[in-house]
Formats: structure tokens, C-alpha cells, sequence
């Protein structure tokens, strides 16, 4: 398979924070943004691979500031790393008042697609030509942060099993601002 490039798949939607978007606090809901995130996610995965895409993993979303009614949100989208069959497209959403010119960073998520076939299984995609130092700064940061996602994994699942209140879990609860009702439970 011939590498593409990830200019050749970069993606930006921008979109207009409308009144219906908003919670009862009048800031943009997350789950607007999230969907615009997937929405963006799918459209540079599938320009790279040329495939249907599905969402396997959300990493690092986090809201720093409010997003409010009346901004330009645009999120912009490339593909950060490949593997056999998936893609980490990593995704920066800014959020701008037209009226003032100031542009907010509200986050950088991460989101791994996977390129599916016809029927419905994992299917090669392409090579990531990486032409700037920021393409290939981008590959190996993903590259560790797969891999430590696989570490913590693993610790947590050690740390799992000595949770276990038969073994003395609640312990661990004594400076938590939680009241267990039944030891029991
Ligand atoms: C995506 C899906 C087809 C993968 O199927 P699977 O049998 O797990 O396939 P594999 O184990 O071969 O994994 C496929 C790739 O996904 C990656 N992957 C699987 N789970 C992952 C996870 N939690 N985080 C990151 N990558 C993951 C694997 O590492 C592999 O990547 P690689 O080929 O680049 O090495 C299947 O999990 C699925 O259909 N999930 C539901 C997707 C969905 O409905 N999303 C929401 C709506 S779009």
C-alpha cells in the first residue's frame, strides 16, 4: 500500500454554537462537542483510509473553558499515528468570538478509528508519510502514549484485585468523603 501524507487527509469543520446547543447554564453542552469531535474524527479517518470508519477509543477530553453560545467552534483534525488497521486522529478545538477576534483552546482529544471492510471487519489502511518534524513528533508521541495507555492498563488491573473489600478495600475509603452504609454490601 502506498504511504499517504497527512496533509492529504487533514480536516477542519467549523461550526456555529447556536442557541439549541446550549445547557441550562447557557454554555455549550459537551455532548455537542464530542459529536462534532466524532463527526471530525470519521471525516479525516476516512479520507485517509479510504474506508468506513468506526470510533474505538476516546482519549484526553478534557473542557478547560466554556464554550458559549454565538462562537465559532472549529476543530481541526489529522491523523497522528497508524497501525495495521487503526488510526489515532488527533483533534484541537478552538472556539472564537467573532465579535471580540479572541480564539480560546478548549481541548485536544484523541480519537482512535478503526477502517472497516464490507463486512464490518478491521481492514488495512494505508501508511502515514510523515513530511514535517511536527508529523513525526506527532507519530512517536502517540506511539507512547499507546503504550503507556497499555501499562496503566495492566497496573490498574494489579491495583483491581486489592480493592476487593473481603481483602480489606474499605480500608481505603477511611479519608474519602464517602459513608459506606453496610460493610456487607
Ligand atoms: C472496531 C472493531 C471493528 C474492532 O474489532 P476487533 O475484533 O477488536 O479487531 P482487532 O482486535 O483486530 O482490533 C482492530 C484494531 O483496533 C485497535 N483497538 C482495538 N481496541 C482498541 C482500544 N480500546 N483502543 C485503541 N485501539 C484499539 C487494535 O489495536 C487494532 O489496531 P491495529 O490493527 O492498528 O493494530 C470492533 O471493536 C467494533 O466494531 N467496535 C464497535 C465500534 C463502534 O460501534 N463504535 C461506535 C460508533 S462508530
Amino acid at each position: 500500500m502506498a504511504p499517504k501524507s497527512v496533509t492529504s487527509s487533514r480536516t477542519t469543520l467549523t461550526e456555529l454554537m447556536i442557541p439549541s446547543y446550549a445547557n441550562f447554564g447557557g454554555k455549550i453542552h459537551g455532548g455537542i462537542l464530542l459529536s462534532l469531535m466524532d463527526k471530525v474524527a470519521f471525516a479525516c479517518a476516512s479520507k485517509h483510509s479510504g474506508a468506513y470508519c468506526v470510533t474505538v477509543s476516546v482519549e484526553g477530553v478534557n473542557f478547560r473553558q466554556a464554550v458559549e453560545v454565538g462562537e465559532l467552534v472549529s476543530l481541526m483534525a489529522s491523523v497522528n499515528y497508524v497501525g495495521r488497521t487503526s488510526m489515532v486522529i488527533g483533534i484541537k478545538v478552538i472556539a472564537e468570538n467573532v465579535r471580540t477576534g479572541s480564539v480560546k483552546h478548549t481541548n485536544t482529544s484523541y480519537f482512535t478509528m478503526v477502517a472497516t471492510d464490507d463486512d464490518h471487519k478491521p481492514t488495512e489502511v494505508p501508511p502515514l508519510l510523515l513530511e514535517s518534524p511536527d508529523d513525526t513528533r506527532r507519530f512517536l508521541e502517540a506511539m507512547k502514549r499507546k503504550e503507556l495507555k497499555e501499562i496503566h492498563r495492566e497496573e490498574f488491573d494489579n491495583e483491581k484485585s486489592r480493592l476487593r473489600v473481603e481483602d480489606g478495600g474499605l480500608e481505603v475509603l477511611k479519608n474519602e468523603r464517602c459513608v459506606v452504609k453496610s460493610e456487607e454490601l
